[in-house]
């Protein structure tokens, strides 16, 4: 059974021991910048980051990071959330920010019910409500793509930064 649960001084060096398939590696960031990423979020962001392990029973078998963001209808820090203001009237959105389940642990339907728990985590509004969940998926990961698609998510049709997809799920 998939659970979710911080990552912490207990689990921290497993999340750490996690790999993606050689051939996913320009799929997402490495675990280092995830963990570089959550540790300027709990520095720098508005909202601690969430920096989640994810269980099969009690082994850790991938991670999450999830970040909150209050947007104002212009001039937000990262500009590129004034989209999500501007065409979806979004005041405040989560970000799955990097999701992975380790290499050795695919195809066993691991994301599916990963992606399960994590949309009901977000829903759960664990900083704060919001309109939206974002995630941006590189192109060729049919892989990821075919999981969000399943979930709800759908292309908003604009790209920010080439190459890389923007997906949005309406909460
Ligand atoms: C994307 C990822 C999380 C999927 O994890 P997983 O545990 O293998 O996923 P599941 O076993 O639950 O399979 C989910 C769906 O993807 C499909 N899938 C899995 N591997 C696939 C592949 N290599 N190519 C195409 N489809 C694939 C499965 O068939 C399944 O589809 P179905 O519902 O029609 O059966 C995993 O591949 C991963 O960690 N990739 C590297 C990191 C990454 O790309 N993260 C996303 C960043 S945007």
């Amino acid at each position: 059974m998939i659970k979710l649960r911080e990552i912490d001084s207990d689990n921290y060096e497993k999340v750490w021991e996690l790999k993606s398939l050689d051939s996913q590696k320009s799929f997402k960031d490495t675990v280092a910048k995830d963990f570089a990423t959550a540790y300027l979020e709990l520095l720098e962001g508005d909202h601690p980051p969430m920096f989640l392990a994810i269980y099969n029973d009690e082994e850790v078998v991938g991670y999450a990071l999830i970040l909150y963001y209050e947007l104002r209808e212009e001039g937000n820090d990262h500009e590129e959330f004034d989209i999500f203001c501007k065409d979806f009237g979004d005041k405040a959105i989560y970000e799955l920010g990097s999701f992975m389940i380790d290499a050795g642990q695919q195809g066993k339907g691991l994301g599916k019910a990963s992606m399960v728990k994590i949309i009901e985590y977000i829903q759960s509004a664990p900083k704060g409500s919001a309109d939206s969940v974002f995630l941006i998926c590189r192109e060729g990961n049919e892989a990821a793509e075919k999981l969000f698609t399943s979930h709800g998510f759908k292309y908003i049709g604009k790209q920010v930064v080439e190459g890389e997809k923007v997906m949005r799920l309406a909460l």
